[in-house]
């Protein structure tokens, strides 16, 4: 980096880099400090070519080289372009790692959200974020989208799994340990000059993401995601506010709000929210990045949803399509004070307040010691240790579990039994996650058969088509994997086929425990009684292994329900009074 500028001297104190750098850019430099765009979107030069400030991985947004080494590569060339502009700005680069570094193959893939609430565990929840740090520091990567800070009121959404729980106090506390673990500089560490954070969190979507009510969608056939709420504000206050009033408290630098309305208006278009309540009242000193396009949803017309979305507060526009239309419409709205060139001075200094924050100035690579990190044993043992903490125990009658290790004949059935895609849901290598096993990891089996004894036999059969009768039968259903409004579902019944493989596997096992792999509570009351223990086990990610640890006993259940077992759709959105099949705190030891 050329030498001898204030900004440039490591020594000076942030303030004064900030204030000079500032003084030095030109209008079209801000500009492009503002905008992040999907690397899938920008070619190579133009990072450099348009003073680009920070570059996206979304959902699937991996290199062509999906390895360690290959994100790294990927990330490291935006970061030498951003080095020889001008005033060589240090890019930032984001990712959606919300349960680990997902996109990329060989990371460790954690429970999602939903489980590590059913832990109640801010500590291992602190730890988890560490770790997630070090895997995405390792290729470059300084900036996580995550977490979800809202309660899911509606579990027919489809980022219900990516919330902690439906008690407000529960999420927080968990959010709030898991952006620590993020941003915390970690003991061992020596920062650069001025660093305050390791890496950067982002509590989302501010406001009342999870609260919409069903049909209000207005996006392809979603019905809840990205949907509207009619609410007073002292509800949004007490519903939505408090995990940002507490994220905040605790040091946020970076919040994305909501593609979602409060009573019609667009959060991304809400000043009073995003500018008067979140930067005012709350005093937040980070930087606002929108959600992915969701500026260009406030209007087809792209200068007014720009100016709009500016003049609301945002600080950093995140897009994937044609930003070099977007920059020209921003600069045309400065050029005629559609946009007060104040504003634009607000948004540059909260973005690069955070690049110092970083230690980006002085240390712009990441950190490529770590990539022995990725996929580690010391990071798998922790995902394994989460598994186990986020199992939930909703039957287990006839001293079913734990399983012995020498009982003869195990059979174990259902296809999501062997698939490390069914048990991670979601934003794993792709946006929408498969079944296929595109992660290495532990499969369910897999544990399964690490922890049976020699004098056990173990048969897998995806069908279930056994011939005889088993000591014990396994059986794993659940839920495909999905993402976002792609998951809103309103019937959350179990499918024709995981029934009848249930009913099966009945006839085949003396006795029979149920794995329930889903991103959140299904109605199963009628095929409870079919099976003589069951477990919720969420979207466990990688680890399968911490299913078997508990299985065979070897560690006690200790999940607790972070959201209310419904007994029917009746009772979802849950009303007041509804009886539960299981209530939110339910968990056998
Ligand atoms: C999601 C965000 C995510 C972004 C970038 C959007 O579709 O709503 O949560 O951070 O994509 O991948």
């Amino acid at each position: 980096m050329k030498q001898g500028h204030t900004y440039q001297d490591s020594q000076a104190p942030i303030i004064e880099r900030i204030r000079d750098l500032l003084g030095r850019m030109t209008l079209v430099e801000k500009i492009g400090q503002m905008v992040q765009i999907s690397k899938d979107g920008i070619q190579p030069g133009e990072v450099k070519q348009y003073f680009i400030g920070s570059v996206l991985s979304a959902g699937g947004g991996f290199p062509a080289d999906n390895t360690p080494t290959g994100w790294l590569a990927m990330v490291n060339g935006f970061q030498a372009e951003a080095l020889e502009t001008r005033l060589g700005i240090p890019l930032l680069y984001g990712v959606d790692a919300v349960h680990g570094h997902g996109n990329m193959v060989g990371a460790t893939i954690f429970p999602h959200q939903i489980g590590l609430g059913a832990s109640r565990n801010p500590d291992l929840v602190r730890r988890i974020g560490e770790a997630t740090a070090r895997e995405i520091l390792a290729t470059g990567i300084h900036w996580n989208f995550a977490p979800v800070v809202v309660s899911a009121q509606d579990i027919r959404w489809g980022r219900t799994y990516e919330t902690y729980s439906e008690d407000i106090c529960i999420a927080s506390e968990l959010a709030t340990a898991y952006m620590l673990g993020l941003q915390s500089l970690p003991q061992d560490f020596e920062p650069a000059p001025g660093q305050t954070i390791y890496t950067l969190a982002t509590p989302k979507h501010f406001l009342g993401d999870g609260g919409t009510e069903w049909g209000t969608s207005t996006t392809g056939d979603y019905q809840l995601d990205q949907g509207d709420r009619t609410i007073g504000e002292a509800d949004v206050r007490s519903l939505f506010l408090p995990p940002y009033q507490q994220a905040v408290s605790q040091g946020a630098l970076s919040i994305m709000p909501s593609y979602s309305s409060l009573n019609g208006i667009k959060m991304h278009a809400n000043s009073y929210w995003l500018t008067d309540v979140l930067k005012g009242e709350l005093g937040f000193p980070g930087l606002i990045i929108s959600d992915l396009n969701a500026v260009q949803q406030l209007s087809d017309d792209c200068y007014e949803a720009v100016v709009t979305a500016v003049n609301a507060g945002m600080d950093m526009l995140m897009i994937s399509l044609d930003f070099k239309g977007l920059l020209n419409q921003m600069r045309r709205a400065v050029e005629k004070e559609d946009i007060p060139p104040a504003r634009v001075d607000d948004a540059v200094r909260r973005i690069l307040h955070v690049k110092f924050a970083l230690g980006l100035f002085d240390r712009p690579f990441g950190d490529p010691g770590l990539q022995e990190a990725i996929g580690s044993d010391a990071h798998r043992q922790l995902a394994r240790e989460a598994v186990r903490e986020s199992l939930v125990l909703l039957k287990n009658e006839a001293e079913t579990l734990p399983i012995s290790r020498d009982l003869g004949l195990l059979y174990v059935a259902g296809a999501k039994a062997d698939s490390t895609g069914s048990q991670s849901g979601g934003w794993t290598v792709t946006w929408q996650g498969t079944n296929a096993s595109l992660q290495p990891g532990t499969t369910i089996l897999e544990g399964i058969r690490a922890l049976a004894g020699p004098d056990t036999t173990v048969e897998y059969q995806p069908s279930g088509e056994f011939k005889g009768i088993a000591d014990v039968g396994i059986v794993v259903v659940g839920e495909n994997p999905y993402a976002e409004g792609v998951g809103d579902r309103e019937d959350l019944g179990l499918s024709h086929a995981d029934i009848q493989l249930i009913e099966g596997m009945r006839e085949h096992s003396k006795r029979l425990v149920a794995i329930l792999l889903s991103g959140r509570p299904m109605i199963i009351t009628d095929q409870v009684p079919l099976a003589d223990a069951w477990v919720a086990a969420w979207l466990p990610g990688t680890e399968g292994g911490g299913v078997a640890d508990a299985l065979f006993g070897d560690y006690p259940f200790t999940g607790r329900l972070a959201y209310a077992w419904p007994r029917s759709m009746d009772q979802v959105p849950r009303n007041d009074g509804d009886e539960a099949l299981y209530p939110l705190g339910y968990g056998l030891p």
